[in-house]
């Protein structure tokens, strides 16, 4: 993806950065210091002058930071916004901050080295007293159908003669982002976790389970998270939410969909652990009927994008057994 259109694509996300303007008016007090995690484009910098920031510190490590640079200018903000072109673990203020704003997310907040990278930096940067924004995020999921499903058609025997099993597999072992349509979610959303920041990435497990009122198809499970910036402000990325949303939903398939019948209970374990440089994920589904299970089917991203792991569990190379 072009990273440009990328940050042009969050900065239309108006919802998101109404929801932001919001909360920095209320956090942000007259002169405070401010840091601008991830800055991006600069729009959340621009957004805490505006609500009366007296400093901000920019951080960001890519080369868009030279588009914040005149993009805070642009503003009017140059004088009070300074760019530091750093990862967060580089960065050196020459002073605490009374907030910490930012929005590391992508389609799910769930990303370990930014959530890391977010805990250290507060650790070291932010004032005794000092606010985050945002302030937590929950995880909402529910069953959901997805008649487009590619790796179904793929499963199916798409191409002729050709046997696709080692592409469909890792692809079914895989989560990926989707813009469902409200009518997507086959229940109501429960709640799956909750994240408080500045959070210490640590493994997040759940059991979740709806009962189903009516006949339907479950291809995979839906996830989607609702921001809370500052208290009573906040955003939701739910199925069918606003149009121009930059993160969509994240959509795991089940291992084959479940044919549900009115009355049945899907029981999904919802498991991420943080491992090497991401998470490792693992959705264990089982359909129940009369409380008796009649299918079940397991996947996990392990088998897909945890090398590093797997080489660690591999065992070493024959020849190179003993010392
Ligand atoms: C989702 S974008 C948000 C950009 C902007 N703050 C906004 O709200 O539109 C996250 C930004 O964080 C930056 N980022 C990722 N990891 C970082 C780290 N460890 N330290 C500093 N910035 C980081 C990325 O380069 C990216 O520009």
């Amino acid at each position: 993806v072009n990273e440009l259109l990328r940050h042009l694509g969050m900065v239309l996300d108006a919802v998101r950065v109404d929801a932001y303007r919001e909360a920095l008016a209320s956090a942000v007090r007259p002169g405070a210091v401010v840091a601008d995690l991830g800055a991006g484009c600069g729009i959340l910098s621009v957004l805490a002058c505006q609500a009366g920031a007296g400093r901000v510190y920019a951080v960001e490590p890519a080369p868009i930071a030279d588009v914040a640079r005149r993009l805070v200018a642009s503003n009017g903000c140059a004088d009070r916004v300074r760019i530091l072109d750093t990862d967060a673990a580089g960065a050196e203020l020459p002073e605490p901050v009374d907030l910490l704003v930012s929005d590391l997310r992508g389609t799910l907040p769930l990303r370990l080295p930014q959530l890391a990278a977010h805990a250290d930096f507060a650790d070291r940067w932010l004032a005794p007293g000092g606010a985050v924004l945002p302030l937590a995020d929950r995880l909402l999921a529910a069953p959901c159908r997805h008649p487009a499903s590619l790796h179904r058609r793929a499963a199916a025997g798409a191409v002729e003669g050709v046997d696709l099993g080692p592409l469909v597999d890792a692809v079914g072992n895989s989560w990926w982002r989707q813009d469902l349509a409200a009518s997507a979610p086959l229940a109501a959303p429960r709640r799956w976790a909750e994240i408080t920041y500045p959070w210490r990435p640590a493994a997040l497990a759940a059991p979740l389970a709806w009962e189903l009122e009516s006949a339907a198809t479950a291809d995979g499970l839906a996830l989607w998270f609702e921001a809370e910036l500052v208290a009573g402000v906040g955003y939701t990325t739910a199925p069918g939410g606003h149009a121009d949303s930059c993160y969509g939903q994240a959509f795991f398939p089940f291992a084959e969909p479940f044919e549900l019948a009115a009355g049945d209970e899907l029981a999904v374990e919802l498991r991420a652990d943080p491992a090497g440089g991401g998470f490792v994920w693992t959705w264990e589904a089982e359909q129940r009927r009369a409380g008796r299970a009649v299918a079940t089917g397991r996947r996990s991203t392990f088998y897909v994008d945890a090398p590093g792991l797997l080489d660690a569990l591999r065992p070493p190379p024959l020849g190179k057994v003993g010392p």
